[in-house]
């Protein structure tokens, strides 16, 4: 995973013989993964999802329907096809995972993983502490503080310790912030206080000191006061030596919620040097049934992708599902790259042209 920060970009004109026979192979690849990808598959882009990889471009991600993904139909095929990333949706949120105070249920994360593995898909774990998602014996009970910090830590340390080796980048915290840029309100930020945020990156990189630490959140695309809050708070994790290595920019967008390019880049570039990872990570566009809004939504997704594809420190990109026959927000919203019937939409293509070799 890791990239050293300037090579893209940097190295790309100074091609050597060994690079170039290299770059003849993979263009040979490409050529044959086109041939063979022109029977199956139903997106009409061929293109390996491995090359992205190969040439230093940013890895392409999607949020995964577990149910529908582990049925080997057409989701899968068109995940495979495309994508070398994934996050699960729901399999690893405190719901999922501590269905009962005493113990922890790995089954379904398990079996996720292990056929992420067979399949060489890279996880990316999601999440452990948020708002939302908790189990009912959790919210109901009165908690003291040291009662619930612990309970936390030892569930983060179980959770991270458990997916070790297999899991290599985890959403620690998830939306830790209001909108007006105040610590949201939340039982962990109640009953622990703020700093809850602090001791879940330790606790995670305690358990796993190899895993990327992420703090993920929405309405960051632009400059205001939620960006400028998560800033500082990232600059103060960093000044206090705290684990973080990256922010995810969750990228919930619509033609009224959308960055231009230069206030993505700015923000963006402003995360980055605290030196941070700075990635994509839970796109969509939601967009109405008038007149040209698959065209705008690929002009929104054009421009995140181009700012994530600019910025060395976006290793990452990516969607919430990728086939607009699943997701959050209801198929009628068409928020993603591939149709219901698994097209590529204007969407993709824009995708394609800024992240694909
Ligand atoms: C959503 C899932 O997609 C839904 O299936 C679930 O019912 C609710 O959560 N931001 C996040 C994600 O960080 O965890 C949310 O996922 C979407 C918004």
């Amino acid at each position: 995973m890791a990239r050293a920060p300037d090579i893209r970009g940097g190295s790309r004109w100074r091609l050597g013989g060994l690079e170039l026979a290299i770059l003849f192979t993979l263009g040979l690849a490409v050529l044959v993964g086109v041939r063979e990808f022109a029977g199956g598959d139903d997106s009409g882009v061929g293109v390996d999802r491995r090359e992205a990889a190969a040439a230093n471009r940013p890895a392409l991600g999607a949020a995964v329907d577990w149910d529908r993904l582990r049925g080997a139909g057409s989701y899968q095929r068109l995940f495979l096809a495309h994508y070398s990333s994934l996050t699960p949706e729901n399999e690893m949120k405190m719901d999922a995972l501590a269905p009962t105070p005493d113990g922890l249920d790995f089954r379904e994360a398990d079996e996720l993983v292990a056929w992420a593995i067979d399949h060489e898909v890279a996880v990316h774990g999601h999440t452990l502490v948020w708002h939302r998602q908790l189990p009912g014996w959790l919210t109901e009970r009165r908690w003291t503080r040291p009662a619930l910090r612990a309970y936390l830590k030892r569930y983060i340390t179980a959770v991270v310790g458990h997916f070790r080796g297999r899991v290599a980048s985890w959403d620690v915290v998830n939306e830790p912030l209001t909108g007006g840029g105040a610590p949201r309100p939340s039982i962990w930020e109640r009953v622990i206080g703020e700093d809850y945020v602090a001791d879940s990156l330790r606790w995670a990189h305690g358990a796993d000191p190899h895993a990327q630490l992420y703090v993920n959140e929405f309405d960051l695309e632009r400059p205001g006061p939620k960006s400028a809050a998560m800033y500082r708070l990232l600059r103060e994790l960093r000044r206090r030596q705290v684990p973080v290595d990256a922010i995810g920019l969750q990228a919930h967008l619509s033609p009224r919620w959308r960055p231009t390019g230069r206030e993505l880049r700015t923000v963006m570039r402003r995360y980055a040097d605290l030196g941070l990872r700075v990635d994509i990570s839970e796109m969509d566009v939601a967009v109405g049934h008038e007149r040209g809004a698959l065209a705008e939504q690929a002009r929104i997704y054009r421009t995140v992708a181009g700012a994530c594809r600019r910025l060395a420190a976006c290793e990452r990109f990516t969607t919430w599902g990728f086939t607009d026959a699943s997701t959050w927000l209801g198929s009628d919203r068409r928020p993603l790259p591939f149709s219901a019937g698994g097209a590529a939409k204007p969407a993709w293509h824009a995708i394609a042209g800024e992240l694909l070799p």
